[in-house]
Parts: structure tokens; sequence; C-alpha cells
């Protein structure tokens, strides 16, 4: 029976559901809370709190389809990936889980029901390994199941090992639950080599594992010791990749369907007929990592998760490389894997324009750093001769100088059979290291190193002040009695109305007070399930075991309310402004002002800015009262609570809604209406990683400040360009005085002599008329005495202007003579005897006008 990846995703979560699991998301790649870890590698990861009894959630069954990468970490398969039949940086496990409740006869008999019922595999394809002294396990299956006891393989400790060193007991890492496993193989037929279970051929590739049904029953603490656990529960992993090839009758693989789509496209992209090449397999593997860990919010970095993910990309880009790739490639296989992942795609192809994004920049990057450091290596290859062996330095130098990272240089000299010095490559890494930690030393955080057992009861939702009691104190990392005036400190209190940051919120700060102490609070930050109130006792002294009043600075924590609801009321319109892509990745609420980090290819523009603030205004205006109800997760779900995708969540969760336009999960304090937001006003819009946009904004008083801040800065701005632009003026009428002195004097060339009398008369085109009284009185002192009579036309118009010297004015009045000229030019004019001007409309009369100006002054001489 043939079945798509898809169908055995589906068929396989819709039989565990019809055992009565409830069908769980797969969480996101990036485990949450969870130091030990690198990335989820495991269906079992979301539930570890689970298993050790520290989480209770309202179901004791769970059925998951888990994305997990092994790269880094304990379960690290990368340098494997392209050149194994089953080896991938990513793959989805189909997991069922018992919190508690069924055992090993359940989880045995559902796993057998499934593959042999549901996938009808044949019966006699199948067989199983138990650990060595798991009677239990061995006689279900052979008792109850019926399998004959030479098809079940006992595998006990490694040889050599220490115990639990076993490939029946499984461990999530070097610490947390584990427990000893039973696994399902299939066998894929005589025709390829390989041994069973236990034999020294087992790493053949025929008796392949299917299926591992896991027997939680210990904690494992970093000191080896193995604390049972308070029930026995049950974790199964079936990676979907194997258990698909099967069903499409293939034996790699790198055959089924899936992966087929991806290197078919790969092979188009790239332009390359070789569909069995290696490198083709590495791409499609290292394309479905890549974006489903950007998809979960890893960032190509140098460090840790990023520098992972960026290793990944380098890899995938070489082998492109190698494949004859021109240009860049890579990016473009998101959209088919989008396609083909089925219902495991959906939120890849809502992110999939930033993960192209992401990608594209980081491959354009990585070209130029593979050109360079391909040259070095090369030369350094080269160079080498008989010995084989390439120095550790020059793999670090080409790793820290030329991120040029040490596993392609590995790929490089496997490819042209030469050794690495590996220890002296370790030499150097750990002497950075060693650096690193060196600067790292500075400004150790001490609050991490507090140890508290304390449960802090949260009562802040309703209260900002209440009675309560100190539970415990800490100075610096030491746990102390009582503190005196002065002392930096931390209280946990047994109740408290401060909310610790979370989510974004930051804490809250106030003032804890006895009769005789004032303890002013800072800041609040969770500490395990306590809430630890930082800050300095100002007067008197506290100590374990005080009554308090905790007060909560109301003004401060309203602000940052506001702030809080309209960070929804933003996350809501972005969505509907910008479009559904848009998600959270990050944000920050202070009382001061709210900044929200999200996904979005280009700089958000002025307009749609506009709009943003609009809605998320008009919200405000609607009044719409902040709605909390805590509901469990799949019906918060289905009222289509907006959720950061991958964060983990309790069963139980708080959504918050304003109206119809926001509905968020959210452990936050808000507005009781969005009314009390008063006001919302973006003030800065920015880039802060590739396709990640981050707004600030502010609201009520803040926004009200901003405005008026803004109008200051407008007033100011508008009376400075008024004062420049009157000096720019007066600089101007300057200049052009200037001009026109200058301009006279080049009509000095003009004057004529009519009966021993200097006369000027001329026509200016275009000359301003105000500058041409300037240009008169110059002209008179350069001839020291004449008459002049200037014209000009300048928009349609015609300027007039004429002056005589004291001396003639007996003769010739300049009065006179522009009215003469004005008549002829359509207007009217007059003045004083030695200054005239006038204007006039008629400017094709001007030149006859003159002429005749010029006989008329001829007959007063
Ligand atoms: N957690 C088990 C595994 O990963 C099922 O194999």
């Amino acid at each position: 029976m043939y079945m798509s990846t898809d169908e055995v995703r589906r068929a396989f979560l819709s039989f565990f559901e019809s055992k009565g699991h409830q069908i769980v998301d797969s969480s996101s790649l990036v485990p949450a809370n969870d130091p030990t870890l690198l990335f989820t590698n495991a269906g079992m990861n979301q539930f570890k709190d689970c298993f050790l009894g520290a989480e209770k959630r309202n179901y004791t069954r769970a059925t998951t389809a888990q994305r997990c990468v092994r790269a880094g970490g304990k379960h690290n398969d990368l340098e494997n990936v392209g050149f194994t039949a089953r080896h991938h940086t990513f793959f989805e496990m189909l997991g069922n889980f018992s919190f508690g409740d069924y055992f090993k006869h359940d989880a045995i008999g559902y796993a057998w029901e499934f593959l042999t019922e549901v996938l009808q595999l044949p019966k006699d394809k199948l067989l199983v390994t138990v650990y060595e002294t798991d009677d239990e396990a061995f006689e279900i299956w052979n008792k109850d199941i019926g399998i004959p006891s030479d098809r079940i393989v006992r595998i006990g400790d490694k040889e050599g090992g220490k115990a639990y060193e076993s490939d029946n007991f499984w461990q999530m890492g070097d610490t947390g639950p584990c427990g000893p496993c039973t696994e399902i193989f299939y066998d894929h037929g005589e025709h390829i080599w390989g041994g069973r279970p236990g034999t020294p051929e087992e790493d053949g590739d025929r008796f392949i594992e299917i299926w591992n049904n896991v027997f939680m029953q210990f904690n494992r603490h970093a000191d080896g010791t193995m604390e049972p656990l308070p029930k026995p529960s049950v974790d199964t992993g079936m990676g979907i990749e194997r258990i698909s090839a099967i069903m499409q009758g293939v034996h790699s693989n790198y055959e089924i369907d899936v992966f087929q789509t991806l290197i078919k496209e790969a092979a188009s992209i790239i332009g390359t007929e070789d569909l069995d090449n290696q490198s083709l397999r590495v791409v499609a593997d290292h394309i479905r990592s890549c974006s489903f860990l950007i998809v979960d919010g890893v960032m190509p970095s140098n460090e840790g998760r990023g520098y992972v993910l960026r290793r990944i990309i380098r890899r995938a880009v070489r082998h492109g490389n190698k494949l004859g790739a021109n240009g860049t490639f890579f990016y473009k296989l998101v959209n088919k894997l989008a396609e083909v992942m089925g219902t495991a795609g959906e939120e890849l192809k809502k992110q999939q324009p930033v993960v192209e994004k992401v990608l594209r920049i980081e491959e354009e990057n990585f070209a130029r750093t593979l050109d360079r450091g391909m040259a070095i290596l090369n030369e350094a290859i080269d160079e080498l001769g008989d010995n084989k062996t390439l120095d550790g330095e020059t793999v670090f130098k080409l790793y820290d100088t030329y991120g040029f990272p040490a596993d392609l240089t590995n790929d490089v000299a496997r490819e042209r059979d030469v050794n690495i010095d590996e220890e002296g490559f370790e030499k150097a890494m750990n002497a950075q290291r060693q650096r690193a930690r060196e600067a790292g030393q500075f400004g150790t955080d001490y609050n991490k190193a507090i140890k508290t057992e304390a449960d802090t009861d949260f009562c802040g939702y309703s209260h900002v002040s209440g009675e309560s009691v100190i539970a415990e104190i800490f100075v610096e990392a030491e746990q102390v009695g009582s503190i005196s005036a002065g002392t930096e400190a931390i209280l946990i209190l047994g109740e408290t109305p401060f909310y610790a940051e979370s989510g974004g919120q930051c804490g809250d700060a106030g003032v804890i007070k006895t009769d005789s102490g004032l303890f002013e609070v800072r800041d609040t930050q969770k500490l395990g399930n306590a809430i630890a109130h930082h800050g300095q006792l100002i007067e008197g002294v506290m100590a374990k075991d005080d009554k308090v009043l905790a007060h909560v600075d109301a003004e401060r924590r309203t602000a940052i309310t506001l702030n809080h609801s309209a960070t929804h009321l933003l996350h809501a319109a972005l969505r509907q402004v910008l479009g559904e892509h848009v998600t959270q990745k990050g944000s920050l609420v202070r009382a001061e002002n709210l900044r929200f980090d999200f996904s979005h290819l280009e700089a958000v523009s002025d307009k749609e800015l506009r709009e943003v603030e609009r809605l998320v205004n008009q919200q405000v205006r609607r009044n719409h009262q902040v709605a909390t109800n805590v509901m469990d997760i799949e019906s918060a779900k289905q009222k289509g609570a907006m959720a950061l995708f991958g964060e983990k969540y309790d069963d139980e969760v708080r959504v918050l809604s304003m109206g119809d336009f926001s509905t968020e999960l959210c452990g936050g304090i808000h507005a009781a209406n969005t009314g009390d937001i008063g006001l919302f006003k973006v003030t800065s819009e920015s880039g802060i990683a590739a396709g990640i946009r981050r707004i600030e904004a502010v609201t009520g008083e803040a926004a009200l400040d901003a405005l008026e801040a803004q109008q200051a800065q407008y007033e100011q701005k508008v009376s400075e360009g008024v004062a420049k632009t009157k000096q720019l003026e007066k600089e101007i009428q300057q200049l052009k005085d200037k001009l026109a002195s200058q301009a006279g004097a080049s009509l000095i060339s003009q004057v004529k002599e009519i009966s021993g009398v200097k006369v000027l008369i001329s026509q200016l085109d275009g000359a301003d008329n105000k500058a041409l009284r300037g240009m008169v009185d110059e002209l008179k002192n350069q001839i020291g005495s004449g008459i002049i009579l200037l014209g000009n036309v300048a928009d349609d118009k015609v300027g007039l202007i004429a002056g005589v010297t004291k001396d003639l004015t007996s003769k010739v009045k300049a009065g006179e003579l522009v009215n003469l000229v004005a008549q002829q030019v359509g207007g009217k004019g007059g003045g004083r005897p030695d200054m005239a001007q006038a204007g006039g409309t008629d400017c094709a009369a001007l030149p006859t006008a003159l002429v005749d100006a010029e006989a008329w002054i001829t007959e007063k001489l």
C-alpha cells in the first residue's frame, strides 16, 4: 500500500487520537526554557517536565509530529548527511506519549496495531529489540503479541561502556528523563547487505530501526545518579522519513516523495542532470533544517544556534557550488519545500518571504567568504607535497579569520585525500575559547547563581498593593536573615502584587514597607517559581518573616499597562495593514514606551504607518473592554488567539481580547479598556535584521508629550526658517544691488553726448525693478553729470526709471521724462525732478517710446 509522507503523518496522528491521545502541535526547534538542549531533537522534549512530574496538563496521552534538528549537541548528524541513506539534519518524529497513564503493555500493543493493521506491514518483515534485562517487554512481545522469541533480540550495555550505555536505553541528553526501550526494525530484504541488531553487521542497511518505544522511568542527574520518575511513562519516536520510505517501496530516505521533489527542484535550479549526486541530497536535506530553523526564529550568526544554522547554510551552498551552481540558488528551494511539507509546512508558507530573504543574504555574503577561503585552502593543500596532513593552525585561521567553517575544510580535505591535524585545530580552538571566557568574566550576573525553592503567589492582576511576608532575602547570591539600611538586596515575598518581567513586559517598581523599614524596589524578576524584588533598603532594617506592605508604583504600572494593550492593538493593526505574514519577533513594554519587532521584508512606508496609527487609535476610541479569559489551549486556538509560534504555553492559557480586533495569548497586565490608552503615536520605524522591522511607539501622557515636543520642534523649525528666509532675502537684495551696479557699469559704454550733456537711454530685459533705483544711483555717480533713462521689461510689464543730476534738472525733469514714456507704454507716472519711476503694460511699445524720449531730451537741451 503506497502512502505519501503527508498521508503517513495524518494516519499516525489520527490513529493515536482514536486511542484517546491529544494531538499536540510540534513545538519550536528552539527548546523553550531548556538550556541543556541546543535544538529540539526528539518528540519528548516539549513534554520533559510532564515526565519529571513538574508540569501537569489536562491530558495524560499525547501524540505529535515533531520537527527535530540533529546538528550540534548530543545527537549530531551533520557530517553524515548526504553520505548515508538515513541521516538528516532535519527530520520529523512521529510520537505517542503517556504521562503516567499506560505503560509497556499498551505502548507495544499500539505500535504493533498501527504498523500491521493501519500500515499493513507484513509481520514477518518486523523484528524487535529489548533492553537486555527487560523481561517484561520480552514477555509482552512474545506472549501477548506473538512474536517468536528468535525475532526478539536482547541488547545489553555497550562493551566496556558504563551501565545504561546501550542502544536500548534512551536518554535525552546527559541529564533528564530516560529509560529502557524496545525498538522495532524493518527487514528491507536479503538483497541489501547488513545483519540483525546485535550482530557485527548491524550497521548495514538491511535491518532498519523504524520505531523506538522508550519506557521512561528515570531522571538522570549530572552526577550520573538515576532518580526514579514519579510515574512510569512512555515516549516513542518514529522517523517519518524512514517509515515513508517503506510505505513508498524504496530503501533510501532520499527516494521518498518529499526528497525526490526537493532533489529535482534543486537539480533544475542549479542546472544539473546528475540526480544521484550526493551533493543534491545534502542540499535537499539542508534546505529543510535551515528553513525551519529560521521559521523558529534562529538567525545566522557567529555563536550558538545561529552559528550552527550558518554552518548548515554554508555547507549547502558549497555543495551547490560543487554541482556547478552559478550565483545564488539555495533560497529558491523554499517555495517547493513549503509545498511538499503538507500540513507541516503551514507556518513556513506564512513566513516564506522572510525565510527566503535571510537565506539569500547569507548566501550572498558567503559567496565572498567562500572564494577567499577556497583559494587559501587549495593553496595550503597544494603546498603540502607528500605530507598529507593539513596543520591545525591553518584550519583554525580559515575558520577564525575567514569565517570558513571547519566542517567545510573537512569536506574539501576528504575530497582531496588529505588529513587534518584535528588535535592542533582543537588546541587553537581551546586557546580561543579560553580568551573568550576571560573576556566574558566581567559583569557576571550573580542573580543567575541564586538558588531558591520559594514559590511566590502573584496577586497583581487585581491589586497594586497588599500585605505579605518576607520569605527570603538575598545579598548578592547569598541568602541572609536580615539587612540594614543602604544594602542592595533581593526580597522574596510569600505573595506579591509586583509583576515580574515576562512576555516582554518589564518588571514593576515600587516600595516594600515594614513599620520601620522602607525598601525601594527598582525591578522585579522571576527566579524559578519565586518573584524577586531587586532594590535597596533605604531606611531601617528588614528581616526574614517580617510582615510587609508591598506597594507597586501605580503610575508607572498604569503607563506600562497602556503600552502593553497598545502593543496588542499594534500587532493586530500591522497584520491588517501589511499582511498576515507579520509575526511577532520580540517586544519590550515599559513605562516610557513600547517596542515591537516583527517579520516584514521592507521598511514600512509613511503611508502604512499612518494607517496603522489610525487603526490603533480608532480601536482606542471604540473603548473596548480588555477581556481576560482563562481557557485550554485548544479553545484559545479556536477563538483565533494569536500565539507566538513555537512558544511554550501551558494547557491553561490566558486569552486577552479587545473587541473583535485583537485576541492574543498573554500573561501580562493590561488596561481595563482600550480607551485608557488615550492616544497612540509611532515614534520610529527601523530595520534590525534581515526581514525584521522594529516599531517604537508611545501612548497616553507620553503620546501627548511626544506630540507637544514635536509641535515645539516644528515651531522652532518654522521660526528658524522664517529668520533664515529673511536673512537670505537680505543677502539676495545685496547680491542684486551688486549685480545691478555691475550691469550699470556695462551700461556706461552706451552713454552718448547730446549738446555736450551725457545722456544714457537703454532698454533692459528681465532686470529686477527694485534694483533699477540702485542702478541709476550708481550710474549718476559714475557720469557725474547727465541724464539717465532706463526701461525694463520683466514679467510682461514695463518698469521705467529716470535720473537727472541736479545741475540739469532745470532743463530736463526726471518726472516729466518718465511720464512721457509711461504714457506711450500704457501707464502713468511722475516723481521728483532728479529721480522718478513709473510702470506700464505695453512692452512692445517701449523701444519706440525710448526713441521718442531721446528726441524730446535733444529738444530740451
Ligand atoms: N525519544 C526517543 C527517541 O528519540 C523516542 O528515539
